[in-house]
Order: C-alpha cells, then structure tokens, then sequence
C-alpha cells in the first residue's frame, strides 16, 4: 500500500483552515509558545483546584467525543467506566499508529507535545487514574524526543499532575491493539486478549486502565474550552495522500463530504478512480458525495483517505494490503493465520470466486482480533468498486 506521505509544508495553511484547532501554524515545542497560543489554562486551573474531575467528565459528555483511534466508541463511556472503578487504575496513551494511510498521531506528537500530554493529564486526573503512560511507535524518534522534553518542562514548571513516562512500543503492528499493547507493555509477546473483560474493567497489571487514542485526547483541552462551538464543527484530522496536489494532515468538521476533503488536498474526485477509505483495515469508494462519518456503510476509520487515479491497478494496491495483513497477523487465532494467507492468494490470482469469497469472509469474521475481522473488507469493497466500473 501507498505508506504515509511525508509532510510537506505546504499542507499547513490548509490545515489551518478550521480554526488551529489541534494543529498550531509552527511545531509549539516551548512551553511558553504553548501557553501563549492558549494552552495550559485548563491544567492549571486542575492543579490549582479550580476544575474538577467531574467538570472533565462532563465535558467529554457534552461533546459526544468518540474515540478517535477508529472505533468511535463514546469517550465519555469509558472514562466514566475507570472513574467508578475502585482502587489503582492507570492511563496509557496508545500512540501506536500503524494504520497505512494515518499519520495524524505522529504529526500531533511532534507538532504539538504539549496538547497532548495536557489531554492526557486532564483525563487521568478525571479517572483517578495513579499514572500515565505513552505508549509511543519507536520509530516516531522525532515524537519521543519532544515528548520525553515537553514531560520535563511540564515537571519543571510543576504542572505534571501525575507520573508520567514514555514507552516506546514493540514495533508491530498488532501492538496498536489495545489488549496486544498492554500484553507487551506487561513483558509479553504481543497478542490480543478476549474481550470482554476490556480494559477498563481489568487492563495493565490486572486494573482498570483508560487506553485512549492520541487525537482523542488532544481533542479534550479544544472542546473543554471551546464548548459548543466545538460540538458544532466536530473537528476531525484528516491523513489525505496518494494522488492529490497537496498530502497532508487536514482539520476538517464530520460530515464533509469526501470530495470536499479531497478538493481541499488538490485532488479532482473527477480524475480519480477511488479512494481507500480508513487505511488497510477500510473500504475502496468511489462516491464521493459520501459524508465523511463515524456511522454509516463507509465508516472513516481513524480518518485515513489515500486516493487513487485512472492509471491505478486497485488490485495490484490490494496485493500490498493483503500482503500486509498476512505479514501483520500474530498468528494467535488461526482464522486470522491461515484467512490472510489465502486471502493474499486469491487476490494474486486476481479471483472473483464467490464460494471462496464467501468461504474467506466467514473465516475472518470468526478471527479474534479486529486485524483479523477488517482484512476483508478492502477487498470485498474492490470488488464491489470493480463491479460498479
Ligand atoms: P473495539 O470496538 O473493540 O473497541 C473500541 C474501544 O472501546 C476500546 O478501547 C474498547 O476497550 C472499548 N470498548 C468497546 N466496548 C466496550 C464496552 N462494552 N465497555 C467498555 N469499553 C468498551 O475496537 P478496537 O479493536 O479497539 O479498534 C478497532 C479499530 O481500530 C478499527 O475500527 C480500526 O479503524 C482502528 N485501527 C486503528 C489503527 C491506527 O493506527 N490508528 C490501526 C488498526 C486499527
Ligand atoms: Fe492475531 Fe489475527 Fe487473531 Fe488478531 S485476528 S489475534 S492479529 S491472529
């Protein structure tokens, strides 16, 4: 697959277009440029006991925050889960963005550090969470550097609320699975557990623990303050690349269409012979009126749109996918081992077999793991894409 693009400058301005909210025009690596671009007021009122844990929690409630890593599951719920826990429970950032097509994680954690971590010290804070631990892909180095520097400003300036501490994950891409993530943060091999129990009932250590996306919970310092105006946009971060003008990372409301996004990014929908909708673990679309949702037939994923054009061979763009979830599958449940293995077989062989289609598509569903229950559904929607030609 068309991997993440890098980052070029040019991509700023627009990004910007929808109020700075999560993405400021310059890297803020200082804290006093975080301050002054309007951050750190909500921590300090926390430290200083003029915001309450409870005011964070309502907030979260208010806005409808759906959680950003993919799933959308409402924020609110799951933190509320980890409030009325009893006893230690923690926070753990999952900052293990491996999704081929997003980078809005990375960009944020080397973009604005502070954002970030002031998120996650809101949310723990909220939870009663003893600590707070980022889980971060050790090859964003870059993110590991600010962050390990914005932790000790954050320290210095005595606004680190709780312990916090980085850690750089497995490398893998099943480590971005909640349950995978904290089996290898615990010392293990790298394999998602049955759920339920989900984390917030029993998750590092055995205790309840609230593991939240990045975007997630840069989101909460933004819509705490912005209240309703937030609620109105619902800004999301878009990883637009693949054959538009302008890749790059872009801010835009819920609800935009596809064709919007990518006329923003210099993409022409006309030009274009479909767009990867949600990285490896999404759909191909060709309608680009689609609303760009959480809910609906063509959910956004964690917001990643790779697009394709005329001179594109889908199938050849689906060889790599595919190639990439049998190579991803840890290998725990075997109708995710072998599924992916014939699933690269059969789309080398370009095949449009329903029975054996039908035959991988139940295999995978009954896979343990949303790795294993996604892999289809790139080349069920290229085919119906193909179909529709
Ligand atoms: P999930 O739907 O199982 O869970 C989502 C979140 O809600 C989890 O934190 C889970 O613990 C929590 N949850 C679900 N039901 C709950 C309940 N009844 N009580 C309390 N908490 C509950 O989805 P999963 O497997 O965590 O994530 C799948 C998504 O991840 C996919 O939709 C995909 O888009 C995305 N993904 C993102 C990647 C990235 O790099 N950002 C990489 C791979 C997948
Ligand atoms: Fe591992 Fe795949 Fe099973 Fe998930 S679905 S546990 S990645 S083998």
């Amino acid at each position: 697959p068309q991997g993440p693009v890098p980052l070029s400058e040019h991509t700023l301005p627009f990004s910007l277009a929808h109020g700075q909210r999560l993405l400021p025009p310059e890297p803020l690596l200082q804290l006093e440029d975080y301050r002054a671009w309007g951050g750190l007021a909500l921590l300090k009122a926390m430290a200083e006991g003029r915001l309450s844990g409870e005011r964070v929690l309502e907030g979260v409630e208010e806005a409808g925050l759906l959680g950003r890593g993919g799933a959308a599951f409402p924020a609110a719920r799951k933190m509320r889960q980890v409030a009325q826990a009893p006893g230690e429970k923690y926070l753990v950032v999952n900052a293990d963005e491996s999704e081929p097509g997003n980078f809005k994680d990375r960009f944020l954690l080397e973009h604005n550090p502070f954002l970030v971590l002031e998120g996650a010290l809101l949310a723990a804070k909220a939870v009663g969470a003893g600590r707070v631990w980022l889980y971060v892909r050790w090859e964003f180095q870059a993110a590991l550097r600010r962050l390990e520097a914005a932790i000790r400003a954050l320290e210095e300036a005595g606004l680190l609320l709780l312990p916090t501490e980085v850690f750089p994950s497995g490398g893998l891409y099943i480590c971005g699975e909640e349950t995978a993530l904290l089996e290898s943060m615990e010392g293990r091999r790298a394999e998602p557990r049955l759920k339920p129990p989900y984390p917030v009932e029993k998750g590092l250590f055995g205790r309840p623990t609230l593991v939240n996306n990045v975007e997630t919970l840069a989101s909460l310092p933004v819509l705490l303050r912005e209240g309703q105006a937030w609620r109105r946009e619902e800004p999301k971060l878009f990883s637009i690349s693949g054959d538009v003008e302008r890749p790059g990372l872009y801010e835009l409301p819920l609800g935009t269409p596809l064709g919007e996004a990518l006329r923003r990014a210099g993409g022409e929908p006309e030009a274009l012979l479909a767009v990867l909708l949600g990285g490896a673990a999404g759909v191909f679309v060709r309608d680009f009126s689609l609303p760009l949702k959480y809910r609906g037939p063509r959910p956004i994923g964690a917001g990643a749109v790779v697009a394709y054009n005329r001179e594109r061979d889908l199938f050849q763009v689906m060889e790599g996918l595919a190639a990439f979830f049998a190579q991803e599958s840890c290998g725990k449940c075997f109708p995710c081992a072998l599924g992916t293995q014939v699933q690269l077989s059969l789309v080398q062989r370009r095949s449009r077999d329903e029975g054996l289609l039908r035959d991988l598509e139940a295999t995978l569903r009954g896979s343990l793991c949303g790795l294993g229950q996604s892999a289809y559904w790139a080349y069920k929607s290229l085919l119906e894409v193909e179909g529709a030609r």
